[in-house]
């Protein structure tokens, strides 16, 4: 009885699949590559890479970003469309195979090509088998994602961002959100953009926040607020310096990763979160987007991958900054900015101790009082004066992190505030040393220096999607 419904369903279900067609199994390029559905009728959509059509087969490679590899297709060429150019969106149905040329490798048998888009190739700025350099890629923000190596450097900073993540909710910190506008200058080095509110004529609407406000320098003191309540809390998010530089290493827009820790004993505890984040997140980038890393190790940036292996390997001396200037002094390299106890270390000075120090990255803790914001601990030492501050310097870039230890003792920043007259502006800043103050430190990562440091790009310009600076904010 069983056996019978069961004979009549399946005959029915047979029926229905006859009349109706298989629809084919929509894919990413890079699960139809990896022959997850060899055999079955499936249906990609991307954009041309390579179109060669030939006597009686048409050859196609198409990308959807899901992965550096191209998926080959292979079709009739009455297939072939004039509208098939480099750089067309399309849409392609067909049997997954596996190709008869290339062993472990998988290719689509096409029965329908749709040319979604059309392309131009004479406007197109992209020209098929051309290595544009990133310098022209440049002009064109809005395309040059749809080169190998953009899309390559695009998807490791996506992963570079799951891994700085994943690195802190492993640790146990809280995300915080900090503001993008804010009204306190945490850095006080002037560098702010300001922000108004288009004027209405109307003088009451003049000043829409009612007092000057900004955008943010650094997330550090609204992270110094919650580690007050959290011990250990972070922050990711885009940071905004008027710097009128056009550098290999600065923009008017970047992305900061910064951490507060309450409960600290001294400047290791920091150094030892700095070391572990830049591992963990370097290790998570290599094992997770290692096709895309190589890219840039062989073809970019050649010789760069024994650089960060060896990063990786060594633990990051440390040195004080009256250390590094000895250093400096003594070396007989000849610095456009002259060294001297006191003076503020340039990239020329960062990028050679690096190098002294075997081209790994090195912490430079204990810097002059004087150069560090009202924030930094007093080390009360003399006769040379100094901070509990601390940077990371690393290869190619110079300094990619900035810490210390904060000011926790109500009378030291109280006194070091009303030297500088921001006693009433920071009066709620005086609050978190007035209820409850514990020894505390943080410091923040320039994400785009990260992506420099282990990929080996020489400009900044070239790791972020849109770069803004001075004079230039295309799109
Ligand atoms: O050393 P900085 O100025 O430190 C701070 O802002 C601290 N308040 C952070 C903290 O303790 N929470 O900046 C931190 C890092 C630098 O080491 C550098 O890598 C990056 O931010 N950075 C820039 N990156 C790109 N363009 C710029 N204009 C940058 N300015 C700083």
């Amino acid at each position: 009885m069983f056996a019978a419904a069961h004979r009549l369903v399946l005959s029915h279900v047979r029926r229905y699949c006859q009349k109706t067609p298989i629809k084919p199994i929509k894919l990413r390029i890079s699960e139809a590559a990896s022959g997850a559905e060899l055999g079955a009728e499936v249906k990609v959509q991307g954009w041309v890479r390579s179109c060669r059509p030939q006597k009686t087969n048409l050859f196609l490679h198409v990308n959807d970003g899901s992965s550096l590899q191209s998926l080959q297709i292979v079709a009739s060429s009455e297939l072939n469309d004039p509208l098939l150019t480099f750089g067309s969106a399309v849409e392609v149905t067909g049997i997954l195979k596996k190709s008869p040329h290339q062993k472990q490798s998988v290719e689509l048998e096409a029965d329908q090509i749709h040319v979604i888009g059309e392309c131009n190739p004479v406007d197109f700025p992209l020209k098929v088998k051309e290595r544009h350099s990133f310098e022209y890629l440049r002009q064109f923000p809005h395309l040059r994602c749809r080169t190998n190596a953009f899309s390559s450097l695009l998807r490791i900073r996506s992963e570079a961002t799951t891994a700085m993540h994943s690195y802190f909710k492993e640790n146990g910190f809280v995300q915080i959100h900090t503001p993008v506008i804010t009204s306190n200058d945490c850095e006080g080095a002037g560098e702010l953009f300001q922000v108004e509110a288009p004027s209405t004529g109307n003088e009451e609407d003049e000043n829409f926040f009612s007092v000057p406000a900004y955008l943010t320098v650094s997330g550090q003191l609204h992270l110094e607020v919650m580690s007050g309540a959290f011990s250990k809390v972070y922050t990711f998010g885009p940071t905004f310096r008027a710097e009128n530089s056009q550098t290999r290493r600065h923009l008017a827009e970047f992305y900061m990763v910064e951490a507060e820790i309450s409960f600290t004993e001294s400047l290791e505890d920091l150094t030892k979160v700095m070391e572990d984040m830049f591992r963990s997140a370097t290790e998570h980038v290599l094992a997770h987007c290692a096709e895309d890393v190589d890219l840039f190790h062989k073809h970019v940036t050649p010789g760069h991958r024994e650089t960060v292996d060896s990063m990786l390997k060594k633990s990051f001396p440390v040195i004080t900054y009256s250390e590094a200037i000895n250093i400096l002094n003594r070396s007989s390299e000849k610095f456009a900015f002259p060294t001297h106890w006191g003076c503020d270390l340039q990239t020329e000075h960062e990028k050679y101790l690096v190098k002294h120090c075997g081209n790994i990255p090195v912490f430079v803790t204990d810097y002059p009082y004087d150069l560090k914001p009202f924030y930094a601990r007093d080390n009360e030492d003399h006769p040379e004066h100094t901070a509990a501050a601390v940077d990371l310097l690393v290869p190619g870039v110079g300094e990619l992190c900035g810490g210390s230890l904060r000011e926790e003792r109500l009378d030291l920043l109280r006194a070091r505030l009303e030297e500088v007259g921001l006693e009433d502006i920071y009066s709620w800043y005086l609050d978190l040393r007035r209820f409850g103050s514990v020894p505390h430190g943080g410091f923040g990562l320039g994400f785009e220096r990260y992506l420099q440091c282990i990929l080996g790009v020489d400009n900044i310009k070239d790791v972020i999607p849109f770069p803004r600076f001075s004079h230039s904010c295309l799109l």
